[in-house]
């Protein structure tokens, strides 16, 4: 979708730059003039909320990273520190680690509403294999800055999650020891590794930043999918994004931080684990080493398998599987709303889900781990045989002829002259 630019500058000065770097006009055209669907719902403003809670973790991780210090004799002390001593540490501290959270509560929901609505499908293929990217991104960034605060839940959460690596020893023995050792630094988890992960926790953010600007241009290149599933194919069916679609944003982030600030203000340590109030201690291992809240369900997966690296495959191919599945869905229209079959499998993939991240909080033992299993297997039949089968022989319940039709009602063609 080509779009001919309306920006027209007012100054002088502006036309002068206009003709040298048109920044202003590539402003105007993906920000103000972009033409958005006029039927968006709030599911719609979570694009626009993640960017907020990335700028947030920018500016927030920033000013810890001048208090902070990366070595195993200081780190921990130095959070604390941060938290009783520094002017406002404490506030800066509660919205980096609740960030974290709220951050990956809004990318499920952002997730969430691209499957239900098809957002993956033609011509958002990118667009999406970018959010897939962007998303294992953030894993690793949070994963690297839980280690940080050096911990007992850090500590042990890196050497589970780095010892898995050694599986590769079942495919050429010794490698798996040798890629474990390599990305330590040494020969167990220690002061070396907490100083990687720091530069790379530095780095990471950086490298989701110039991934969101690629996400946000292709969506500026294909336009916005909508609750109908239908393309843009008229002007009454769009709106221009300033003032409709950021009012409704600003409405939309507004409720988000709220919910933000009563976290931060009121239960700074509720998504967290009191054991990583415990400095690190590699002679005293935890009785449950559980991850934050966010990976519960892909930790879950790992412990369904009972081989290592049959787990390992598993949980690294739960994500990856999501690249693939612009082409594994084969139903010609994009939107759950119309498709009265489709959405009784997405609601229980929604439960797999839910259900995967309670029991990944659960001991790997008895009846935990036999549920794990079946939920396991409907997570990837979900995308693999549902998918693939239900697109060909659901037929789509009955859906307006455009975007118009579906918020007025009628679309006698009136409302193009508009
Ligand atoms: C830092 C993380 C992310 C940021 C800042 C971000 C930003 C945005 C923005 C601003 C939009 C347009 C507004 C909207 O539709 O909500 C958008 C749309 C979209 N994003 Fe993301 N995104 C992120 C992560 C992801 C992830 C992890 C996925 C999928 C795995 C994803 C998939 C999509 C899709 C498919 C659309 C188009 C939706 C539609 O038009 O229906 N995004 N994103």
């Amino acid at each position: 979708m080509a779009h001919s630019s309306s920006y027209v500058p007012t100054t002088r000065l502006g036309k002068w730059f206009d003709e040298r770097l048109p920044v202003m006009r590539l402003a105007y055209d993906s920000f103000v003039a972009f033409p958005c669907p006029r039927n968006l719902n709030y599911l719609w403003t979570f694009g626009g909320i993640l960017s907020v809670c990335l700028v947030i973790q920018i500016i927030s991780g920033i000013t810890l990273a001048m208090h902070y210090q990366p070595s195993a004799e200081e780190a921990f002390n130095s959070v604390e520190n941060i938290r009783r001593n520094v002017n406002f540490g404490w506030l800066i501290r509660n919205i980096h680690a609740v960030g974290a959270s709220m951050f990956f509560i809004a990318v499920y929901i952002h997730i969430f509403r691209g499957l239900y609505y098809g957002s993956y499908k033609a011509p958002r293929e990118i667009l999406w294999i970018l959010g897939v990217f962007i998303f294992l991104a953030m894993m690793a960034a949070s994963f690297m800055g839980y280690a940080l605060v050096w911990g007992q839940m850090s500590f042990w959460g890196v050497t589970v999650i780095t010892n898995l690596f050694s599986a590769l020893n079942e495919i050429i023995p010794g490698l798996g020891t040798m890629v474990t050792q390599w990305l330590w630094g040494g020969y167990s988890v220690s002061g070396t590794t907490l100083n990687r992960f720091f530069a790379l926790h530095y780095l990471v953010p950086f490298v989701i930043l110039g991934l969101v600007v690629l996400h946000i241009w292709a969506l500026h290149v294909v336009g916005q999918n909508n609750p109908t599933g239908l393309e843009i194919k008229q002007p009454s069916d769009a709106v221009p994004m300033t003032p409709y679609a950021v009012m409704k944003d600003a409405v939309g982030l507004f409720a988000f931080l709220i919910l933000f600030a009563w976290f931060v203000f009121y239960v700074p340590d509720y998504l967290g684990d009191a054991d990583n109030y415990n400095e690190a201690n590699p002679l005293v291992t935890p009785p449950h080493i559980v991850p934050e809240w966010y990976f519960l369900p892909f930790y879950a997966i790992l412990r369904a398998i009972p081989s290592k690296l049959g787990g390992v495959i598993a949980m690294f191919g739960s994500i990856i599987v999501l690249v693939f599945i612009p082409w594994l869905d084969t139903s010609r229209i994009r939107s759950t709303k119309y498709r009265p079959l489709y959405r009784w499998f997405f609601l229980l993939f929604t439960i797999s889900a839910l259900a995967l991240g309670y029991l990944g909080a659960k001991p790997a033992e008895g009846v935990y781990v036999f549920w794990a299993r079946v939920f396991t297997f409907y997570y990837f039949a979900h995308f693999l045989l549902v998918m693939p089968i239900l697109g060909i022989i659901e037929t789509p319940s009955a859906m307006p002829r455009s975007i118009t039709e579906a918020v007025l009602g009628k679309d006698d063609g009136s409302e193009k002259k508009h």
